[in-house]
C-alpha cells in the first residue's frame, strides 16, 4: 500500500504517494525528475546520492522516502539562486577544476554546503574529513579540496552575511 508523504524540496512543498520501500533517491530522481542528485554505489559508500534532510547531510539510496515525510530537503538544483547565476560553492568548483566526469559532484557540492554552513573556516584537514565517504574517481582531491577552501572565503563575504541580515 501507497503512503502519502508530504516533503519541501529546495523550498517548493510536493505530495507524493509513494511505496513503503522507495528510496528517497527515486522518489527524487524519479518521481519529481530531480536527476541532479545521482545514484553510484546503491549500498552508502560513494556518497554520489547525497542530500541534507533538514539540517543533516544523508546518503538518499539509504533513506527511504517515507521517513522524510513533513521535512525538509535540499539537493544541488538548490544550489544556485536563480537560473543565470550560481551559487559560490558552484562558482569555486568550475573556478578550479574540481568536475572532471561530474558523476561525484553534485553530492560533493553538497558535502561542501554541509561543511560550509556548520562550519565556515574550515581546515584543509576539516574539508578532507567532510570529504569522508565521498569518492571520486576523476580529481584526486585537490581541486575539490581547494574548491571548497575557495567557496568559503567567498561565502563568509556574502552568503552568511545575507544568512546574519
Ligand atoms: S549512491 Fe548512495 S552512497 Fe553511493
Ligand atoms: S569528477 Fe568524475 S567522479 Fe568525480
Amino acid at each position: 500500500m501507497k503512503h502519502n508523504i508530504k516533503i519541501v524540496v529546495n523550498g517548493d512543498e510536493y505530495s507524493l504517494a509513494v511505496d513503503p520501500w522507495r528510496t528517497l533517491n527515486e522518489a527524487l530522481r524519479e518521481d519529481l525528475n530531480l536527476t541532479g542528485t545521482k545514484l553510484g554505489c546503491g549500498t552508502g559508500d560513494c556518497g554520489a546520492c547525497t542530500v541534507i534532510v533538514d539540517g543533516r547531510a544523508v546518503s538518499s539510496c539509504l533513506t527511504l522516502a517515507v521517513s522524510v515525510d513533513g521535512k525538509s530537503v535540499t539537493t544541488v538544483e538548490g544550489l544556485a539562486p536563480s537560473g543565470d547565476e550560481l551559487h559560490p560553492i558552484q562558482e569555486a568548483f568550475i573556478k578550479t577544476g574540481a568536475i572532471q566526469c561530474g558523476f561525484c559532484t553534485s553530492g560533493m557540492e553538497i558535502a561542501a554546503l554541509h561543511l560550509l554552513s556548520n562550519n565556515p573556516s574550515p581546515t584543509e584537514l576539516e574539508i578532507r574529513k567532510g570529504l569522508s565517504g565521498h569518492l571520486c574517481r576523476c580529481t584526486g582531491y585537490n581541486q575539490i579540496v581547494e574548491a571548497i577552501s575557495v567557496a568559503g572565503e567567498k561565502m563568509k563575504k556574502c552568503c552568511h552575511e545575507e544568512e546574519r541580515s
